[in-house]
């Protein structure tokens, strides 16, 4: 028994954020964010779009892929550091939404390798008796992000990416996935108030700490290491080689990490699914919404070997090798 993925869908508010806007709000230009990180535009959630509002649309797109209706759902997980709410979790949310009324819900924490490690968790529970877990990445970090700090403002987007995932006999499927976590990093990326460390206060919001921070220039080393050192046991732990990957879907953080990982892999461009340029870094939406347009383009067909790769605060680096 494999678990694979049965339908694709995705989800990104409308209102487009350019470079050229961002340079009307601080100190930078559409050159620099070009340059450094290889995205030109981003979307922003309206003003009351939260995240379980754009889990649902992703959400119904993936079900509809698949062919099936939200009541054959058991469970829904939602990967997101952007939830509606502290408490409840947005999967219950989406639950309610979608009207799945056979399904656990719960959220899962694991910031841009979220999607990823849910999906070894659907993977874990179909191995284990479950059809069909909706699987989603959802995030508004626009309303995580400091608008006035230029080195994480540019950085950001908003999005949602969903997977029915389900139960098959047959060669399709997960091959593997493989997480891991270093806590040890957890204050290169961090949104360091609002918790229960530092709960809200006066304080927390004249310190700007309920936005997130992070250490670019030293995420970005380790982010390089750790996608290349995945990529490799992932594929030593399916006896593949790289030639034999026909697209590489990684979380889409920054052009130049891509670039630097795709040359240690000896991995080419074409191969590799990039829409960065577009959305900028969507944390635990970014790989769902890539691989559904992967789908959408053709270049994702049935038969197709696709290996993930993530990377997030944390720090938590996740892949995954999937046979379409
Ligand atoms: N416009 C103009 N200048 C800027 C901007 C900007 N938007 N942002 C920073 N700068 C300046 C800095 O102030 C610095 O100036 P200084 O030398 O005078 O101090 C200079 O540009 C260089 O800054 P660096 O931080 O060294 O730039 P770097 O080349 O590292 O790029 C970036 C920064 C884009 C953030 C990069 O480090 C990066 O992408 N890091 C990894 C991000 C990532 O992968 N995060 C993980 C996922 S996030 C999550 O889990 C939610």
């Amino acid at each position: 028994m494999k678990a694979c993925i049965a339908g694709i869908g995705s989800y990104v508010p409308a209102r487009v954020l350019t470079n050229a806007d961002l340079e009307r709000m601080v100190a930078t230009s559409d050159e620099w964010i070009r340059e450094r990180t290889g995205i030109r535009e981003r979307r922003i959630a309206a003003t009351g779009e939260a995240c379980s509002d754009l889990a649902v649309q992703a959400g119904k797109r993936a079900l509809t892929a698949a062919g099936l209706a939200a009541t054959d759902l058991d469970m829904i997980l939602v990967a997101t550091c952007t939830g509606d709410y502290p408490l409840p979790a947005t999967a219950c949310l989406v639950q309610y939404q979608l009207g799945a009324t056979k399904a656990a819900a719960c959220d899962l924490s694991a910031a841009c390798c979220g999607f990823v490690y849910a999906l070894s968790v659907a993977d874990a529970y179909i191995k284990t008796g479950m059809r069909h877990v909706l699987v989603i990445g959802s995030e508004v970090m626009s309303a995580i992000t400091d608008w006035t700090d230029r080195n994480t403002c540019v950085l950001f987007g908003d999005g949602a990416g969903a997977a029915v995932v389900s139960a098959s006999d047959g060669e399709r499927g997960i091959l593997s996935t493989h997480l891991r976590s270093d806590g040890a990093l957890c204050e290169l990326i961090m949104v360091p108030g609002g918790g229960s460390r530092t709960p809200p206060s006066e304080k927390v919001i004249d310190e700007r700490l309920q936005y997130i921070k992070m250490k670019g220039n030293e995420t970005f080393k380790v982010a390089v290491r750790s996608l290349e050192e995945i990529a490799r046991s992932t594929l030593a732990a399916n006896h593949l080689r790289v030639e034999d990957i026909d697209l590489y879907v990684p979380h889409q953080a920054n052009i130049r990490i891509l670039k630097a990982v795709m040359e240690r892999l000896s991995l080419p461009i074409e191969k590799v699914m990039l829409n960065v340029d577009r959305y900028g870094n969507t944390s635990a939406a970014s790989i769902p919404i890539a691989l559904d347009e992967a789908v959408r383009e053709g270049r994702i067909k049935d038969g197709s070997l696709v290996m993930l790769g993530a990377f997030g605060a944390g720090l938590t680096w996740a892949s995954a090798v999937i046979r379409w």
